[in-house]
């Protein structure tokens, strides 16, 4: 049972590579659109490919460190992230967040943890991450909120 949930995992991450490695279409040069093995007729937009609800600048203010922020923001961490990201240097399975904030912008951090899909999509960053750890970041379904103190204890880090 345990073996079978893991090799669906391992499926699911190839084909989301796959998915991201083909994405934008340069497959619709192969054949006649529409034609029996071909791409289909109609090009479908990713409704993920839309960068309309990705935080900008102006969406996030730092002040001085929030510290009831920071305990939230650490308790998500605690549930949510902590299987895949140390708080250190290293990588476990995504990037060590020690001096992530000084080497990332905030609005970039805050799209990684809420907008995944569009990020691994459009941003070059992204997808050097992606090939460098070799795991697709899942979406953790965090709320813009939740992002923001996740955020706030990052920069205590
Ligand atoms: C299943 C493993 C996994 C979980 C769980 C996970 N991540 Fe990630 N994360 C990754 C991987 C892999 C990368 C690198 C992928 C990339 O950059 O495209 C990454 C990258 C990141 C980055 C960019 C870091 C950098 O320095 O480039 C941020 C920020 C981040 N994750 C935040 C979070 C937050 C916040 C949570 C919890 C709410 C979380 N992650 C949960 C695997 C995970």
């Amino acid at each position: 049972m345990r073996t079978k949930h893991l090799v669906n995992r391992l499926t699911l991450g190839v084909l989301a590579v796959a998915f991201i490695r083909c994405g934008g279409g340069p497959d619709t040069k192969n054949g006649p659109p529409g034609a029996i093995g071909g791409p289909p007729s109609t090009e479908q937009p990713s409704d993920q490919a839309s960068t309309a609800n990705l935080i900008t600048p102006a969406d996030i203010t730092l002040g001085d460190i929030d510290k009831s922020m920071v305990e939230k923001g650490r308790a998500t961490y605690d549930v949510k992230c902590q299987a895949c990201h140390s708080t250190g240097p290293n990588r476990v399975v995504g990037p060590g967040w020690k001096g992530v904030t000084e080497r990332r912008k905030p609005e970039w951090i805050m799209n990684m943890m809420l907008n995944i899909d569009v990020m691994l999509e459009t941003d070059p960053e992204a997808q050097k991450g992606l090939e460098e750890c070799l795991v697709r970041m899942p979406n953790q379904g965090l709320s813009k909120e939740e992002g923001r103190e996740v955020l706030e204890f990052m920069r205590t880090l």
